[in-house]
């Protein structure tokens, strides 16, 4: 998958490809990752990215004419791809949305700074907005980062056997289920028993149990979303009653 991202600090989105499960996806070539700089796209001496806001009031939105130069030069290079601008107004993403970005052969990912953009440029040129949350950063090069690796995750062959993504939370739905290394007793705390004994049907049912379990109890809103067949609404209704039982002793 081809990923080209639009920011002022490609040196920070870089590092997102020098570590770990996305840098070796990276060195297999799996993902290619592309950056540009709207500053290049600059004609002023300066080689001014901001301006001021129509209406005036605090803070800079990111320059028109470089910025739209910059976007334009990507379009050409990479003519398939979606643009998706990040932006605290957009889309929340969600393991869906990444899973459907994961099936493209290429993205185009576009980082705002200061206030962000200019609103006719999304109109002209950004084809989605993608949010990581209801709650304001500096600018998109972390919410860029944090796609970049959910998407690369989710490319076949991006992850080994050790990093599986089987397990991982809202893969099938639910929260993934609490795992232990060794040693066996941290301060007391013991690795359930079943874990232990080797018996792979148990601990499929108890990984099962444990996140339709935790499912129930922290994200309540997923497990609505779900229809359960009979054998995990089975593990689900002991793991209710075994945590009522808890609760009453
Ligand atoms: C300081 S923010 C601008 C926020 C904007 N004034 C607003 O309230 O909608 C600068 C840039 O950071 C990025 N950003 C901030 N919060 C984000 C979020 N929750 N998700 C994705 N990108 C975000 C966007 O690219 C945005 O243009």
């Amino acid at each position: 998958m081809r990923i080209d991202v639009i920011t002022l600090f490609p040196d920070m989105v870089r590092t997102v490809v020098e570590h770990g499960v996305v840098s070796r996806a990276a060195n297999q070539g799996l993902l290619e990752l592309k950056l540009w700089n709207p500053r290049d796209y600059t004609v002023d001496k300066h080689r001014t990215v901001d301006d001021r806001p129509y209406g005036g009031g605090p803070g800079m939105l990111m320059k028109v004419e470089p910025l739209r130069a910059c976007i334009r030069d990507v379009r050409q290079h990479n003519p398939d791809a979606k643009l998706v601008y990040l932006s605290p107004q957009g889309k929340l993403l969600q393991q869906g949305l990444i899973n459907q970005a994961a099936q493209q052969a290429n993205l185009i990912l576009l980082c705002g700074r200061y206030e962000g953009i200019d609103e006719r440029l999304i109109q002209l040129e950004v084809d989605e907005e993608w949010s990581i949350g209801d709650y304001v950063i500096s600018g998109g090069e972390l919410a860029a980062m944090i796609c970049i690796d959910a998407i690369t995750r989710q490319l076949p062959g991006a992850l080994g056997h050790e990093d599986s993504a089987q397990l991982d939370s809202f893969t099938n739905g639910l929260l993934d289920c609490p795992h232990y290394t060794r040693p066996e007793q941290v301060e007391g705390l013991k690795v359930p028993q079943v874990l232990l004994d080797g018996h792979h049907q148990q601990i499929t049912d108890w990984r099962d149990k444990q996140a339709l379990g935790r499912t129930w109890q922290r994200r309540p809103d997923l497990l609505q979303q779900l229809e359960l067949d009979s054998r995990q609404q089975a593990l689900l209704d002991e793991f209710i009653a075994e945590t009522r039982a808890s609760r009453s002793n």
